[in-house]
Parts: structure tokens; sequence; C-alpha cells
């Protein structure tokens, strides 16, 4: 198929929910893309956060070809050796009581599972989730996510789901009763900016949520697995949660979702409380391992604080030397560089200079590049910044 097949095809026939870029990706290593026409990218999306470990990383085309050939799909209601062995490793590199598993296929499910949890656990109905928050669009996990232009045209979702604001210590207490299930909360909110929790938030609402017996629910969907410099973004702040939510990295980019729980917080889900036919299956769960064993024999979690280090002073440097550029943030390699403009045409001429760039919020540049980008990547992505806000301003300011 030629570009304009592929593009024509994908236009006519998928729902046309994606904001689309004009960038066919074919082939992937690493930190590297390429594209049908074989031309090369730096990767700083990263498939949304999810090739933590790199493109068709070794280990995971190894693990699942190997399992693809045993057995693709198990489900949850036998037994299996590589589900048992994802199970162990994933529980060994967990917050302290995270011990109970609910594997399913996507982040939105991850929330879902952990919402239906902590409502059966507690027996009380209410959530109280956060302003800028972002925990995907199925309507349990849509409920909880702030955007109004996501939930207004949905309604009526769940309802007892109330918004505090993220980072307000003072605003939270007041919003959580002991009609609170569960506080729901990003470490570091990744759709509104790349925000992390001011310090003390977090432990705040470990105590508020300890005082009214309600649950803390960590969604580490999009900061877990070291892309903040620590396995868990809530290691930055030393809480625990009580459920935590993951996808995205989890499978090397095979779908997968898991939401852990505290051994006595999960014995409330009873047989048929809840359940998903893929959920678990083999060949994601081979890949899940695969990743776990690279992050940590490759070190990846201490790469990520090294190079995000790197990246975030390039970035501060831009931000400090152009005024069309207001702020740079963010922890290890999820990095964000504020802008004070509309950055559509920039993600279109980042492209052209061969660097795929995420937005995050219309003025707002994310960087989610797989862990094992090299320092040498991150200069050159630097320096395209530069020639792009150089040019911006430049049509900005000297017109
Ligand atoms: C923090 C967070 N929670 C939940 C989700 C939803 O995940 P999914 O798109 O896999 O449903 C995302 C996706 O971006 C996310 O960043």
């Amino acid at each position: 198929m030629n570009e304009e097949e592929i593009i024509s095809l994908e236009n006519k026939y998928l729902a046309s929910t994606y904001s689309k870029l004009p960038l066919i990706v074919a082939k992937g290593r690493g930190a590297t893309l390429w594209d049908a026409n074989g031309r090369e990218y730096i990767d700083c999306m990263g498939g949304y956060g999810v090739a933590i470990v790199g493109h068709c990383n070794p280990r995971v085309i190894d693990a699942v070809k190997a399992q693809a050939e045993k057995l693709i799909t198990c489900h949850g209601s036998h037994y299996n050796e590589v589900r048992a062995m994802l199970l162990d490793r994933l529980v060994s590199i967990s917050p302290a009581k995270m011990n109970r598993v609910f594997l399913s296929n996507s982040g939105a499910e991850a929330v879902e599972a952990a919402i239906k949890i902590a409502r059966k656990y507690s027996r009380r109905p209410e959530i109280v989730a956060m302003t800028g928050s972002y925990h995907g669009k199925t309507l349990g996990a849509l409920s909880a996510t702030w955007s109004p232009r996501y939930r207004e045209p949905f309604q009526p979702l769940l309802p007892e789901v109330k918004f505090t604001p993220f980072g307000d210590p003072e605003k939270a207490r007041a919003a959580v009763s002991n009609k609170t299930a569960a506080v729901i909360v990003e470490a570091i909110q990744g759709e509104t900016g790349i925000k992390p929790a001011p310090d003390g938030f977090l432990q705040e609402l470990r105590e508020i949520c300890d005082k009214n017996n309600s649950l803390l629910i960590i969604d580490e969907i999009q900061t877990g697995f070291g892309r903040t410099g620590r396995m868990w973004a809530s290691e930055h702040w030393k809480v625990d949660p009580d459920i935590m939510c993951l996808s995205k990295a989890i499978a090397g980019g095979l779908p997968m979702g898991a939401t852990l729980a505290r051994d006595d917080v999960m014995a409330s889900m009873r047989t048929g409380d809840h359940s998903s036919t893929f959920g678990g299956n083999p060949l994601s769960c081979a890949a899940a391992t695969a990743v776990i064993d690279y992050i940590l024999d490759e070190g990846l979690v201490e790469r990520a604080a090294k190079m995000g280090a790197i990246f975030k002073d390039g970035l501060e440097r831009l931000a400090e030397k152009y005024r069309v550029a207001r702020e740079a943030r963010g922890l290890g390699l999820m990095l964000a560089l504020e802008m004070r403009f509309d950055i559509h045409d920039m993600l279109l001429n980042g492209l052209k200079e061969r660097v795929v760039i995420l937005y995050s919020g219309k003025n707002i540049l994310r960087f989610l590049p797989p862990l094992v980008i090299t320092e040498k990547q991150i200069v050159r992505v630097l320096e395209v910044l530069d020639r792009l806000i150089k040019t911006e301003e430049k049509t900005r300011f000297e017109n």
C-alpha cells in the first residue's frame, strides 16, 4: 500500500475520534521510529508513554515469540505459568501492601476495576477526584476525568463523583467525608500538562483518607515503571496507596492493565464480581515479565533520572532563552515545556525535523520518550527545539 492509500483507508473507516498527525509509523527500535518511506525519527512520544523499554525491545520480542508458539489465550478460570510468574514479579516491585492484582487490558479498565473495588470494600458510593485529572474515557473512568469537554456529551455519568482542586489539601479535607469510598489522584498529572503534586499534598491526602476510612487510589498509568526516575511516582513523596492503577508501559506495547490493592481491600471482591476475557492472557504476561526484568537488569529507573536531568536542564535553558517559552516541568523522562502559543504547527515542524513530540493541552510540549533514549538523541532533540522555538519567537516578536 502506498502512503496515500494508508491515509485514505484510515480516514475512511476508522472512527474519527483521534486528532491525527501526518506520520505513518512503519517500524520502531529503541527510541527511533521509521516512517513508510524509511525516514528516521527520534521518538519523544513513545506511543503515549508506552514504549518505556524501547520499541521492539529484543527481550520482549523473544518472550512474545516463545509464548506465541506455546499458548496465546488462557482464561482467568484456569492457571498458567507465565501469569503466575508475572504476578510474582509485579508484586515484588510494587509499593508496600500492593499484593493482590486484577489483570485487564487498558488504563481505563484498570481504573474501572479500582472504582468497583473501592465501592465494594467501603460500601460507599462516593469518589473524590481532582481538577485536571485524566483517568480514561470508559464511563466509570470518564466520571473521574476532569475535562468537561470529555464528560459533558456523555452525561449522565456515575453519580457521586466530586472534584476537588489538585494540590489544595484544605479543599480536599472539606470534600472527603465518611461517605467517600476513595480519593483518586495522579502523582503527576500527565494529560493536563505534566503537573507534579505540590510537596506535601499526597501525604495530606493519605492522612485525610485514613481519617475518614476512605481508600487512596493512585493512578500510576502514565508515571509508573520508572518513567519519573523512581519505580513509582508516589515514591517521590513517600506515600503508599491502598489501590494502584497500572497500564501503558507494563507489557512493552501489548495491551494490559493492572489494578493492585491491599489484601484486605481486594478480599471484598468475590467470584463473579469482576472479570475480563483477555485479562492476564499469556502473551501480555510474557511481555510484561520481560519488561520488568529488563527495567531491573538494565537499571532503567536510574537511567530515567539521569537522562531526565540532562533533558530537563536543556528545556529549562530554552525556557530562559526565549520569551515565547513559559516553563519547563516534570520528573525523570516525563517532561513538558509550556509555551505561550498553540503548538500544533510546532508538532508538524518537529516531524519535518524528524522529531516526534506529543502535546499536553494546546500550548504544552510533552516528552515521554522510551527510557533507553540516548544522550546524543536528547541533544539532537534540544537542538531541533531551539531552532523551532527561535522561528516562533521571530514571527511573534519581530513582526
Ligand atoms: C493517568 C492515566 N490514567 C488513565 C489513562 C487511560 O488509559 P487508556 O488510554 O489505556 O484507557 C491514561 C491514558 O493516557 C492516563 O494517562
